[in-house]
């Protein structure tokens, strides 16, 4: 496999700033590496999207756990002292594997905020929305289990919509149905508090916000994640100053990353291409009749939902 060569501006002597990389299946975890920016403004960032392959969402989880593989790797020969899994899919499917592949590396991901939404709801019902491949995962379940006793539950998979949010830049209109449809469904449900449980999902936040009831709450555990990366690593040495800006790599058209980057953060920042083998693993799941969902598309929205749990 190609290592991703160091970057002269990322690495350094002994004492340097650290080094954070970061990867998701495309722009979304620019959401993350935003919090990152304000909890961390000395730290050098590092970001892969492997926009190539995005959505991540609707493959299987042996495809996704060998593709994080593929992408850590690039990222420790780039010289990262600390990984971030900036996307929900591949916390809940690849990070186990990782921690085990490499023992002595600290990985931080992201998982759904359903505590704080469960916590923060006035009335008890809570929707979360997140890819197929989130909500049919082991380790969402057991959140379930264990923070949203005693309320109701929306669950929804939002098929189509992280690639609505990639595309946005180009023609929003695509995006636009699709948060109609998801608002219209969050109303008539009478949710207060709604997880945004995609990385994808709170480059849209204000868009969806407005379509929403007044006083709806958007939760979004970026900050949280950026704080636990922050306690992780040292303080800032006296007199540190603002790390450069994030080198930002992508597997698929640089000019895209950068202009979804323009487009969603007003982040002017050059992309490099990264070119890496395919997985070997299957990338297609198999059509399941439970919350994952035929990739492509939201026609079927309304017969898709809508798993409600008490
Ligand atoms: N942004 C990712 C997440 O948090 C993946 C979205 C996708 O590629 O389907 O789940």
């Amino acid at each position: 496999m190609p290592a991703l060569a160091p970057d002269p501006k990322t690495t350094g002597p002994a004492g340097a700033p650290p080094h954070i990389g970061i990867f998701d299946s495309g722009i979304g975890g620019l959401s993350v590496l935003r919090a990152l920016q304000v909890q961390l403004p000395w730290a050098r960032l590092s970001y892969i999207a492997d926009s190539r392959h995005t959505p991540w969402g609707e493959r299987p989880a042996a495809w996704v756990a060998e593709r994080c593989g593929q992408l850590s790797a690039q990222l420790l020969a780039g010289g990262a002292d600390l990984l971030v899994v900036a996307c929900n899919t591949a916390t809940t499917q690849a990070i186990a594997g990782l921690r085990k592949r490499w023992p002595a590396q600290r990985f931080v991901g992201i998982e759904p905020g359903i505590k704080p939404a469960v916590a923060a709801s006035r009335n008890g019902r809570v929707a979360l929305l997140a890819t197929p491949g989130t909500l049919r995962s082991e380790r969402l379940q057991h959140l379930v289990q264990a923070h949203a006793q005693g309320v109701t539950l929306l669950r929804l998979p939002c098929p189509g919509l992280a690639e609505a949010i990639e595309m946005a830049w180009q023609d929003d209109r695509d995006l636009s149905a699709q948060l109609d449809r998801i608002a219209a469904r969050l109303r008539a449900a009478e949710v207060d508090t709604v997880v945004l449980g995609c990385t994808h999902y709170p480059l849209a936040a204000a868009a969806l916000q407005q379509r929403l009831a007044p006083g709806t709450l958007l939760v979004d555990v970026a900050q949280a994640v950026a704080r636990r990366v922050a306690s992780l690593l040292p303080m800032a040495a006296p007199g540190a100053h603002e790390a450069p800006p994030p080198r930002l790599l992508a597997t698929g058209p640089a000019q895209n990353l950068h202009l979804a980057a323009l487009h969603w953060l007003g982040l002017e920042l050059a992309v490099e291409a990264l070119d890496l083998p395919d997985p070997l693993v299957p990338a297609r799941c198999a059509v399941s009749a439970d919350v994952s969902t035929p990739v492509g598309g939201f026609a079927g929205l309304d017969n898709l939902l809508l798993r409600e749990d008490v």
